[in-house]
């Protein structure tokens, strides 16, 4: 696995909202940034009692600016309002703040690409801050990649899909700790109910249902 240097020397000294997002826009801490337009730092109110966290901005993402405003983003905003959790009041991010993609052959379309381990790792610090200065109650985890970078590295959607964990070992051994314990669940991200071939709407009423969950525990 490539090392990267990572965001850590990229953090601010003043840990709030605007400072994190202005400081993240000249991030180099893995080699993302050069081929996506822009740096997509998480969006809202920095009291939310909710976190929500997906991979990676996407392409609308990186030319907005905004997380997830795309396709998924459209879903997911349609899974909160059916559990009934206004958008408003809750945080989003992305565990990954620039968008990995792949040419497609000869084409301009940009596809998506699952971002590595090793650049998970290195975006962390970021996420990590965001929590700090959140300092939600719940944190749901939008699919697999979300999880690995706060559950921990194996962590498996099939098996633990729903269930009330913790923050990784590693995090709940920092002195974040001391400031922020949130309960952590893992769902679906919207993107893997959009690509489901059967079931679409199974896969799509189990998200909602996992967001009802995590909004139950507030
Ligand atoms: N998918 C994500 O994981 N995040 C976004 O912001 C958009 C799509
Ligand atoms: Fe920095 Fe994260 Fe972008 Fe990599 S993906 S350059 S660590 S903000």
């Amino acid at each position: 696995m490539v090392t990267y240097p990572g965001a850590q020397e990229y953090l601010p000294d003043t840990l709030d909202l605007l400072s994190l997002a202005t400081a993240s826009r000249g991030c180099r801490g893995c080699d993302l940034f050069k081929a996506a337009a822009r740096t997509v730092f998480g969006a809202g109110p920095d009291d939310a009692r909710m976190m929500l966290v997906g991979e990676q901005p996407g392409n609308e993402e990186d030319l907005s600016g905004e997380p997830f405003v795309g396709p998924a983003g459209r879903l997911l905003d349609k899974a909160l309002e059916d559990a009934g959790i206004d958008r408003e009041t809750v945080y989003v991010t992305n565990a990954v703040k620039h968008f990995r993609f792949d040419r497609a052959a000869g084409g301009k379309r940009r596809i998506h690409k699952k971002p590595s381990g090793g650049q998970i790792t290195a975006c962390r610090p970021w996420l990590v801050a965001e929590l700090d200065v959140v300092r939600p109650d719940i944190v749901v985890c939008l699919g697999a990649t979300a999880a690995q970078a706060l559950i921990g590295k194996n962590f498996k959607l099939t098996e633990h899909r729903g269930e009330v964990m913790q923050l990784d070992d590693e995090l709940r051994g920092s002195d974040l700790l001391g400031r922020v314990d949130p309960a952590v669940l893992a769902t679906i991200h919207p993107s893997a109910a959009l690509r489901a071939r059967v079931d679409r709407e199974e896969a799509f009423e189990s998200l909602v249902r996992d967001l009802q969950r995590a909004a139950g525990l507030l």
